[in-house]
């Protein structure tokens, strides 16, 4: 979207684990906000930066189509979207700008506790059916593995795939192991190295906004630099 704005516009998990790291951030860089953490828009006080608060699944779409001029994202859910927009010939329509030193994940492929697991060659000629939330993801490495299995789509509570028999093997988001344990899953190998970033449209502003986004990852990076 190529709409005009004198405001910018960030969106932000809602609820989870990214949300309320992103806040103390944009905090940290001198953003306030009029409203209170309850309401879906708040409104900048001390800069023209104003917060959207959505889904993290929303956020790449919302800066696709120009809602959003900067969205705090996990890079998990950035590039799953990406490679599935290149998947329809879709253009990219944003990019990580800054890794964010939060929200660190791995997007692993967890497998049965008895199973043995003795490397991703072991999955081929099985016919598998895998359950994930990451579909585009899983799909590229598959092939890079040359594994020829089946990937089942759903948009939550993947580790519960394998006891439902909807699927043999799970690819999901592991932070502290605890899902996977509660399953009797484990994780057997890494996907994605994921944390919270900062993400842009590839093109960048060509109105006020352009000198507010480089204030602010000018304070960001400050920001995050005392914090290493
Ligand atoms: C991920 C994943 C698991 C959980 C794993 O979901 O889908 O549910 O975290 O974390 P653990 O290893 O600490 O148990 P997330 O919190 O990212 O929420 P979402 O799937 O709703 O985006
Ligand atoms: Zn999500
Ligand atoms: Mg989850």
């Amino acid at each position: 979207g190529a709409a005009t704005r004198d405001r910018l516009r960030i969106a932000i998990q809602k609820s989870g684990r990214l949300a309320e790291p992103a806040r103390k951030l944009l905090a940290a860089c001198g953003l306030s906000w009029r409203e209170s953490r309850d309401k879906l828009f708040c409104y900048g006080e001390s800069l023209p930066v104003d917060l959207l608060l959505v889904r993290d699944d929303d956020i790449p779409g919302l800066i696709a189509d120009g809602v959003c001029d900067l969205g705090v994202v996990g890079r998990n859910e950035l590039d799953e979207q990406a490679g599935a927009r290149a998947q329809v010939g879709l253009p990219q329509a944003y990019r990580e700008l800054r890794g964010l030193g939060f929200g660190q994940c791995r997007l692993m492929l967890a497998v049965p506790e008895d199973w043995d697991w003795t490397g991703p060659a072991q999955l081929r000629g099985r016919g598998l059916r895998i359950a994930t939330s990451y579909p585009s993801i899983l799909s590229r490495w598959l092939q890079e593995q040359q594994i020829d299995a089946q990937v089942v789509e759903l948009s939550g509570s993947v580790e519960i795939a394998p006891r439902l028999g909807t699927a043999e093997l799970i690819c999901d988001l592991v932070s502290s192991g605890a899902t996977l344990k509660a399953n009797q899953l484990k994780p057997v190998e890494t996907l994605l190295e994921s944390e919270a970033v900062l993400a842009g449209p590839v093109g960048g502003f060509d109105d006020a906004r352009a000198a507010l986004a480089q204030m602010l990852l000018r304070r960001m990076d400050g920001v995050l630099q005392v914090r290493e």
